[in-house]
């Protein structure tokens, strides 16, 4: 590859911003493009729709793009990395087959059963098998976990406290609560243990950790329902260290990638693995074929390498000879949201006090916009993200919430809790 890249970047949460942030940073970037709006200074595609692939394909070849980071799972899911590389364009995603492995829970359940990786007991459900999946609810024991098998932005899956609340449930999921995505559900055997969101580098053949994180999924304090797509997050994992970190690798890393190739399936991009620590044994709960939103906040400025470097090494298959040096600091990170978030959330209003957080923090816009006078105003559930680098996860947390607290909207919500509890590093 080139010494200096032009990159484009697509999506438009959190995460893609932190993406744009990490990627000023590298030595080797020539311009950064973003769509379908800019971030940090990015030259923005106007008008580019991430889902246009034809369109995209075009901006890639009149603006001489040499590698397209798609962050979200509907553009990798719907196929954008089957669409341009044919042509030559160099995509950090995998592709259409291999996204499965998150654009279907089902999918992904019965790949983890044919390559032997530990995960929760479960049972795949349709209209036609309702009383089979009844009869699964009752041989287990509360709480009961419910998912649908499609996408979902993070809010598909209903924990259940009772059993005719899980049954009720169901027959609500099977019926269109998520619409098509829940036509199939997936009953799952609960895990009472503490979540690690292992992310990895993949080019085919050789794998690189990033730094892991633990995400705070659901809406309320202490780990109330609904599920979001994200609340907050902190990296390093307490829990997380090296040796469960190895058994992660065995178990779950080796056999998952030997399972692609074993299936024909060239894997390249970015590999989430949402595990669960039970008594110091890793369990696999999901597949995500990217980045997390708001893991990405908190894992990338614990990178101190050159992303572009890594980049390369996933979009060129030489991950071999590429490392990541991962800081020495901890990084919290907190999701601002709208009233009504994660339904549909009020927007139109105007967000003060940014100005006052300066260098105090990391600021990763998210569903936000500038109006013609140049005022900051919501315009979607997931607003903003806060993220601090510190010497340790007390000290980055007290910082980000000092700073979230300068922030202001009407309606503003923002989960009190996030790495709490979690030991120190
Ligand atoms: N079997 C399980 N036991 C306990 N909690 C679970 C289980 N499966 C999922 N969860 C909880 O629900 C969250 C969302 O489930 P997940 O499978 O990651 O779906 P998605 O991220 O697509 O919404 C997880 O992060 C975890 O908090
Ligand atoms: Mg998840």
């Amino acid at each position: 590859m080139k010494d200096l890249l032009d990159i484009l970047v697509l999506g438009d949460g959190g995460r893609e911003a932190a993406i744009v942030w990490k990627l000023r940073q590298s030595r080797r970037v020539s311009r950064i493009h973003c769509a379908p709006r800019p971030y940090f200074g990015a030259t923005h595609a106007v008008g580019l729709d991430p889902f246009d692939f034809a369109e995209v394909a075009n901006y890639v070849a009149v603006n001489g793009i040499d590698l397209v980071i798609p962050g979200n799972e509907n553009i990798i899911a719907a196929g954008i990395a089957d669409f341009l590389e044919p042509l030559g364009v160099k995509v950090i995603a995998p592709s259409r087959q291999c996204a499965a492995l998150e654009s279907s829970k089902e999918y992904a359940k019965e790949f983890m059963s044919r390559h032997a990786i530990p995960t929760a007991r479960f049972m795949t459900v349709t209209t036609d098998w309702l009383d089979e999946g009844m009869n699964f609810l009752d041989s287990l024991k509360p709480p009961y976990v419910l998912k649908a098998d499609g996408l979902a932005h993070g809010k598909g899956v209903i924990l259940c406290h009772s059993l005719a609340d899980a049954k009720d449930t169901l027959s609500d999921m099977l019926e269109g609560l998520f619409g098509e995505a829940s036509s199939t559900v997936i009953i799952e055997e609960f895990i009472a243990g503490r979540e690690c969101s292992v992310f990895l580098a993949v080019d085919g053949e050789d794998y690189i950790f990033l730094p892991t994180a633990r995400d705070y999924k659901q809406l309320r304090d202490n780990n109330d329902a609904p599920n979001t797509a994200g609340m907050g997050a902190v990296s390093p994992v307490p829990y997380a260290g090296q040796e469960f970190l190895e058994k992660v690798e065995k178990r779950i890393v080796i056999p998952t990638l030997r399972g692609l190739k074993e299936e024909g399936l060239d894997y390249r991009g970015f590999l989430f693995l949402g595990v669960m620590e039970l008594e110091g044994e890793p369990l696999l709960i999901e597949y995500n074929v990217r980045l997390g939103d708001p893991e990405a906040e908190v894992v990338l400025p614990r990178m101190k390498s050159d992303f572009v470097d890594l980049l390369e090494g996933i979009a060129d298959r030489t991950l071999a000879v590429k490392r990541i040096v991962e800081s020495d600091l901890a990084c919290a990170a907190v999701v601002a949201c709208a009233e009504g978030y994660p339904g549909p959330a009020r927007t139109g209003d105007e967000i003060t006090g940014l100005a006052s957080i300066k260098d105090d923090c990391l600021i990763f816009p998210g569903a936000m916009k500038r109006d013609d006078e140049g005022r900051y105003i919501t315009s979607g559930g997931r607003v903003i993200t806060l993220a601090s680098l510190a010497a340790d996860i007390p000290e980055a947390l007290t910082r980000v919430y000092e700073c979230v607290d300068r922030i202001s909207f009407q309606g503003k919500y923002v989960r009190a809790d996030i790495g709490s509890g979690i030991n120190n590093i």
